[in-house]
């Protein structure tokens, strides 16, 4: 378990609260806490029964499921199995004959500020167009399809127009490298790839298709039949006959009509690649019917959304966040969602800001990354302090990806939120599907720091290693103990490593989240405290440790051995620390930060950028126990610049703890 960080040790004594205004509790679809509490009562009582009026309630079935859980075959559950649906369906064509048919679904504004607006009923036309085309090359019900492309509407088009034909797609986000394409190409058996030329980030052009032609060309992927490519740019890029199209190639001549295709509800909608604590990601396969329940009931519910909002999560489509909270979600809800393409410091770090009172944005949802690192623009610029917009528009907070230190939560609630605006401080995992521990915003009384309050019919709780539950106010491993709809099924091609992860013997079957977290000791809020196993999370993105050093060590004329933590860092949350034992001698001086650099783009090319380790130091050897384990710990202390008060007796060779924590 990674040590605390000084800014959630300060949450130790958070005792603020804030509750809900009157006037917001009054106007709440879940109001107050007598609201949540029978919500919660209800789901205790009849657990099914709960779930079953949900799902009717919320979508809309072409066949009627008529069980509820299965749970024969644990913890490989199913829910509303024997119901069909189709995704698209209750996204888009629920709408259409009703108010919202003519209304903005999307509000884009791309990197240069040029806005692009569509209603539902054009964007069903044009995920139709899509579908279609995509038929016409052979995808049909039950293919793989690989999505890398740019945050724009086309974006939710691929994966809508994937979902309207019963496609299962894998969207990888644009930042990760050829070889990590590669990798998941491979292990979905992906029958195409949709992507772009290129993407626009901070007024640069960045290549995408480039990138797609790197991985195919590794080998080994032979079941991609086509690359269709968007043409985001005018910028020409590299086409293979007979293989790749341009979108508008593909699309010429098709239908703005095709019928969905209605899939079981245990169909799955996509698989997701994350890391764990393996060298390996995991494609985290999803349901169509309970994912697609838990997108749309918890816009209601954690989000409260009326007809009148405009809601924006900034996330990117290549994580979970991007999956639920804008590609599915908002659509299945029918909001008016904004999707932006750029990144929050262009062309300068105001922004989130003027794009907030720009399109009277009143649901905002982002990542405390950002907001640190807004913070930190603002106090150095006043030009680009959010009171230099007008915010007034804003009525809900969210915070979403990684613990928001109180400081940052105090600073947004002041500064964006206006003091008036609850913040809903969002835990939850790819493998969640969607929002699990959270403040309901018109109903819990919020405590800076806590993710407050499971979601009701979410048995979450804190256990020990044997799975039995710890007291309130003393920390443990975070569990749910009972299935709940939008959970993992299990890791696309490997079922075995499913269940070794997500319910280990010694935890009574609950699912184990991953993350250690403690109540407290008055309300039993919830509060993470970070992951217990080797995932980082550095600014609200997974990393796994064995990933990078796997990803180090694979430079073999170089590198005999690597062992990668995290440290606290102020801005990102966590940063990558790497220690490095050359197969030449320890460099030092000029030498070591040129290596360095060297290993840093290695990884980049490994991985994706946002694997590069901040640190990297370099020794003769790594601290390691006489039967040969890397002494972990020890190096987080050392990464973190901490004196060493653990025990050393163990370790075989201790003179090498000062040399590793000398900074090259
Ligand atoms: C962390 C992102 C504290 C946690 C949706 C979890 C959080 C991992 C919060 C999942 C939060 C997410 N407070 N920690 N509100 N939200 N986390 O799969 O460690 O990218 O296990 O899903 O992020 O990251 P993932």
């Amino acid at each position: 378990m990674s040590a605390p960080t000084s800014a959630i040790e300060s949450v130790l004594v958070e005792n603020r609260v804030f509750p809900p205004s009157d006037a917001i509790v009054k106007a709440a679809r879940v109001s107050g806490m007598a609201g949540y509490e029978a919500l919660c009562a209800e789901a205790e009582k009849d657990f099914e029964g709960f779930w079953a009026r949900q799902a009717q309630g919320n979508l809309q079935w072409t066949k009627p499921f008529t069980r509820t859980l299965d749970e024969s075959n644990a913890p490989f559950f199913q829910w509303f199995a024997d119901g069909e649906l189709n995704a698209s369906a209750n996204c888009l064509d629920r709408h259409i004959g009703t108010a919202t048919e003519n209304k903005t679904a999307i509000i884009f504004e791309a990197d240069d500020g040029t806005v692009t607006k569509i209603t539902y009923k054009e964007l069903l036309a044009r995920v139709s167009q899509f579908a279609n085309a995509l038929k016409a090359h052979g995808v049909a019900k039950g293919d793989r399809v690989l999505i890398y492309m740019p945050m724009t509407i086309e974006g939710v088009i691929a994966m809508q127009a994937c979902a309207r034909i019963g496609a299962t797609h894998s969207v990888v986000f644009g930042g990760f490298s050829a070889k990590a394409v590669h990798e998941r190409i491979i292990d979905a058996g992906a029958v195409a790839v949709l992507t772009a030329n290129y993407q626009m980030r901070g007024g640069k052009e960045l290549p995408l298709k480039a990138i797609i032609d790197e991985a195919l060309a590794m080998g080994g992927c032979d079941t991609i039949r086509n690359v269709f490519v968007y043409q985001r740019t005018a910028t020409a890029c590299n086409m293979v006959a007979g293989r790749d199209k341009t979108f508008a190639e593909a699309l010429a001549g098709q239908s703005t009509e095709c019928a969905p295709v209605a899939v079981g509800a245990e169909h799955p909608l996509f698989i997701l690649y994350t890391s764990g604590s393996t060298g390996k990601p995991k494609g985290v396969q999803h349901s169509t019917g309970g994912y697609l329940l838990w997108a749309k009931m918890t816009m209601d519910w954690t989000f409260d959304l009326r007809s009148d909002d405009v809601f924006w999560c900034t996330a990117d489509i290549g994580w979970i966040t991007g999956h639920t909270y804008v590609a599915y979600g908002p659509l299945a809800a029918g909001a008016t969602q904004i999707i932006f393409e750029g990144i929050p410091t262009f062309p300068n770090a105001g922004r989130f800001w003027q794009m907030i009172e720009r399109h009277k944005c009143t649901i905002f949802y982002t990542a405390p990354t950002a907001i640190r690192s807004l913070i930190k623009a603002a106090e150095a610029d006043e030009t680009v302090h959010p009171a230099r917009s007008d915010l007034s528009s804003l009525r809900i907070l969210g915070s979403v990806g990684e613990p928001i230190n109180p400081e940052a939560w105090m600073w947004y609630h002041k500064n964006v939120g206006g003091e008036r605006c609850p913040i809903v401080d969002t835990f939850w995992q790819t493998e969640t599907g969607g929002h699990v521990i959270t403040p309901l915003p018109g109903a819990t009384p919020l405590v800076p720091g806590s993710c407050t309050l499971p979601l009701p019919g979410i048995t979450a709780a804190i256990v020990d290693e044997m799975g039995n539950d710890v007291p309130n106010g003393a920390g443990g491993i975070l569990v749910i103990k009972r299935p709940w709809p939008s959970m993992i099924r299990t890791i696309w091609n490997d079922p075995e490593r499913f269940k070794k992860s997500y319910f280990p013997e010694e935890l009574k079957g609950y699912y184990l989240a991953g993350d250690g977290a403690v109540r407290s000791a008055d309300r039993g809020y919830f509060r993470i405290t970070g992951r217990i196993d080797d995932v980082l999370n550095v600014s609200g993105h997974r990393m796994g440790t064995m990933e990078i050093e796997s990803a180090l060590v694979s430079k073999t004329d170089l590198v005999a051995e690597a062992a990668v933590v995290g440290r606290p860092d102020d801005v990102t949350g966590e940063a990558i620390c790497a220690f490095v034992v050359l197969k030449r001698s320890r460099p030092t001086g000029e030498e070591a930060k040129q290596i360095a650099n060297e290993l840093r783009n290695w990884v980049a090319k490994e991985i994706g950028p946002i694997a590069k380790p901040k640190d990297i130091r370099f020794g003769d050897n790594l601290p390691k126990t006489r039967s040969g384990k890397i002494m972990r710990r020890l190096l987080r202390s050392i990464a973190k610049g901490e004196a060493i008060t653990q025990d050393t007796s163990t370790l075989e060779n201790p003179a090498i703890l000062d040399q590793l924590a000398q900074t090259n």
